[in-house]
């Protein structure tokens, strides 16, 4: 029989005293072997949830069960099935990569005749064979993320929850985590709860992305889906000579709802409309232009039309500075 590594939640909710709601009635269900992407800006929540879904925090109301077992009444079995990377990491600068996963092994109480091919597996799999003798004072930031992943895989958890596993990495660094954990999901099924402000890596790395803000899911859906939802593609085009601007701008008119005008300007196109159609009627009506490009909707127009806001904005908004 195979285990239920899925994740149900009802309601759930946490107040902290003198604090916001931080976590206002949710649910959600992530099926077994998903990677679900929990997208929302700084102080939406999603710490918060993670903490609970991983046992760390109880709920004020509302239930979860993760892998079959309730957060609330059955700690120990829910601890047994998940790993947890989470944004606090504890990682001790003066010992070496290898030293905290043979510490690992040790305290998930793997058999010891196990330990030593574990710890070498693990540390080929995120690629810090070579880093592995060198003290983790001296990784860099993508170096730490990794090793931290190895930590939570240690006893092959079926449920793994990453709490923003790559703010504040670079690209190259993002995308090796990217494709570990999607390789953990297709490979090994396992089930992955993954928070993010990062719209790319929930488009790229998800299969269902929730968007949370103020402890609130306002979308849920594919990557797809949402933007789908969001609908019609937009038209951006930049005038050759501003005094064609005027003109452009009229012509464009007839084919969308115009969204902004600055350097660009932006339509969002109607139903049925492409973008050969706005090149055709430019060119017959003679008008000359630098550029047009045609823009799918993104998981930020998502977040507009549910929010108000851009999540770039918001991610850079009153508590910006501290992104932990
Ligand atoms: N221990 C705490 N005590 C009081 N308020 C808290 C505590 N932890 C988080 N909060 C608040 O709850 C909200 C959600 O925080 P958090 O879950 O960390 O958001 P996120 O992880 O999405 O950035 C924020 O307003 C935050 O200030
Ligand atoms: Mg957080």
């Amino acid at each position: 029989m195979t285990r239920d590594n899925s994740i149900v939640v009802e309601k759930l909710v946490r107040e902290f005293k003198k604090g916001p709601r931080a976590v206002d009635g949710i649910d959600l269900y992530v099926a077994p072997g998903e990677i679900y992407g929990f997208l929302g800006p700084n102080g939406a929540g999603k710490s918060t949830t993670v903490l609970m879904l991983t046992t760390l925090l109880p709920p004020t109301a509302g239930s979860a069960r993760v892998g079959g077992y309730d957060v609330r009444t059955e700690g120990p079995k829910v601890r047994s099935v998940i790993g947890a990377a989470l944004q606090e990491a504890a990682l001790d600068p003066l010992l070496t990569g290898r030293d905290h996963l043979k510490l690992q092994t040790m305290l998930q109480a793997i058999p010891k005749a196990e330990r030593k091919p574990r710890q070498e597996e693990l540390l080929d799999r995120v690629g810090l064979t070579d880093a592995a003798d060198r003290k983790v004072g001296g990784y860099s930031g993508g170096m730490k993320r990794r090793l931290d992943l190895a930590l939570a895989l240690v006893h092959r958890p079926t449920i793994l929850f990453l709490d923003e596993p790559t703010t504040g990495l670079d690209p190259q660094s993002r995308t090796a985590l990217w494709e570990e954990v999607a390789r953990l999901a297709r490979e090994d099924k396992v089930t992955v709860f993954l928070t993010t402000q990062y719209l790319e890596e929930a488009d790229v790395l998800a299969d269902r992305v929730g968007i949370i803000d103020n402890g609130k899911i306002v979308a849920e859906g594919t990557p797809t889906a949402l933007k789908e939802e969001i609908g019609r593609p937009s038209i951006h085009v930049t005038p050759c000579r501003e005094e064609d601007r005027q003109r452009i701008a009229e012509l464009m008119k007839q084919y969308g709802e115009p969204l902004g005008s600055e350097r660009e300007l932006v339509v969002r196109l109607r139903e049925g409309i492409g973008l050969v159609d706005v090149i055709r009627a430019m060119d017959a009506d003679g008008v000359v232009v630098d550029d047009i490009e045609l823009r799918a909707p993104t998981l930020d127009d998502v977040f507009l039309a549910k929010t108000g806001r851009t999540l770039e904005g918001a991610a850079t908004g009153e508590d910006g500075a501290s992104a932990r």
